[in-house]
């Protein structure tokens, strides 16, 4: 089994993205972190303790991760794209499991330093989190097997600015720190997740399970968030999947057609903080230091979601 740490602000996708790493049986999800982000820290935590609850699987241990980014101010919580509670305002089980007391960055640096050379990292929140453990030992690098992080926007629009993508612009140091690191990284941005969608039909036909009715609240939520900002064309309504991509990209690195390209991260633009500057041309001034996802196969990834989350295609 492939060893994983999820790091996630749990929000509607992250939700998503953690069923789909816990109920996997070719993951074995060691811990799972929580950030700052899309909800603030307490109830990003308390959110991932409520998605284990459903899922059954409250044996794998949660840790408390940074509150804000590294060097600016949080901005704050989007209850317009997740709902107040940061679950779509879907109904929560009583909380019967607390987080560990270790924090998310010793532990994260602890698990890799047991298992070195064999931990995938998958950041799908601002990567203040990595930035740290990176910060606190630069050395720790080495030792990861890859970084497959949801963030970034290649060659497409930005979904917070028009350049920049949620978890790069929320910590634009933190991005810059990691992409910088030297580790293996694998950007899966909204070039890829803005085309993994899923569908008022696929909600529609949700299999019966403990986190069934849970799931059909949440993302009813989350597509209604979709079709406002979105002006979305005729047909069905849809949300974008992006962090659970990053889980089946894991699973099966060939999801997505990824490119080799040196990639930084804007961290001062007065328009462009939070860029994901990709270095497309011919003769690059720098070698290649991420693995950036640029096509996807989006019915065998839908095929993965439905078949681990419970729906009909
Ligand atoms: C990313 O931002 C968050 O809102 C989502 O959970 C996802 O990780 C998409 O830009
Ligand atoms: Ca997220």
């Amino acid at each position: 089994k492939q060893k994983v740490i999820l790091d996630v602000d749990t929000g509607v996708d992250d939700a998503l993205a953690i069923l789909g790493a816990v109920l996997s049986d070719r993951l074995d999800v060691l811990g799972i972190t929580t950030s700052f982000g899309n909800v603030d820290i307490d109830t990003a935590t308390r959110n991932t303790l409520a998605v284990l609850e459903f899922a059954g699987r409250t044996d794998i241990p949660v840790y408390v991760g940074a509150d804000k980014p590294l060097l600016r101010e949080w901005q704050g919580p989007v209850p317009w794209i997740h709902g107040t509670n940061g679950l779509g305002d879907a109904d929560l089980p009583p909380m019967r499991t607390l987080a560990q007391d270790e924090p998310a960055a010793s532990f994260i640096r602890r698990t890799i330093l047991e298992h070195p050379g064999e931990v995938t990292l998958i950041p799908v929140a601002r990567m203040t989190n990595v930035a740290s453990v990176i910060q606190f030992d630069p050395s720790i690098v080495e030792k990861i097997q890859r970084i497959v992080m949801m963030g970034g926007a290649a060659f497409c629009p930005g979904n917070v600015t028009p350049v920049a993508e949620a978890n790069i612009w929320g910590d634009p140091e933190a991005a810059h720190i990691v992409f910088h690191s030297g580790a293996p990284i694998t950007m899966v941005g909204l070039d890829v997740t803005m085309q993994a969608r899923l569908t008022t039909r696929h909600l529609e036909t949700l299999r019966e399970s403990p986190y069934a009715a849970f799931l059909k609240q949440a993302v009813s939520f989350y597509i209604g968030a979709y079709e406002r900002a979105q002006a979305q064309e005729e047909g069905d309504r849809w949300c974008a999947l992006h962090d659970p991509l990053a889980v089946a990209m894991v699973e099966d690195p060939t999801l997505c057609e990824t490119r080799e390209y040196y990639v930084d991260v804007e961290t001062e633009g007065r328009l462009t903080a939070g860029m994901t500057v990709v270095d497309a041309r011919k003769t690059p001034d720098h070698r290649p230091n991420a693995s950036v996802c640029v096509g996807i196969d989006v019915d065998r990834f839908l095929k993965w979601c439905a078949d681990r989350i419970g729906f009909a295609l």
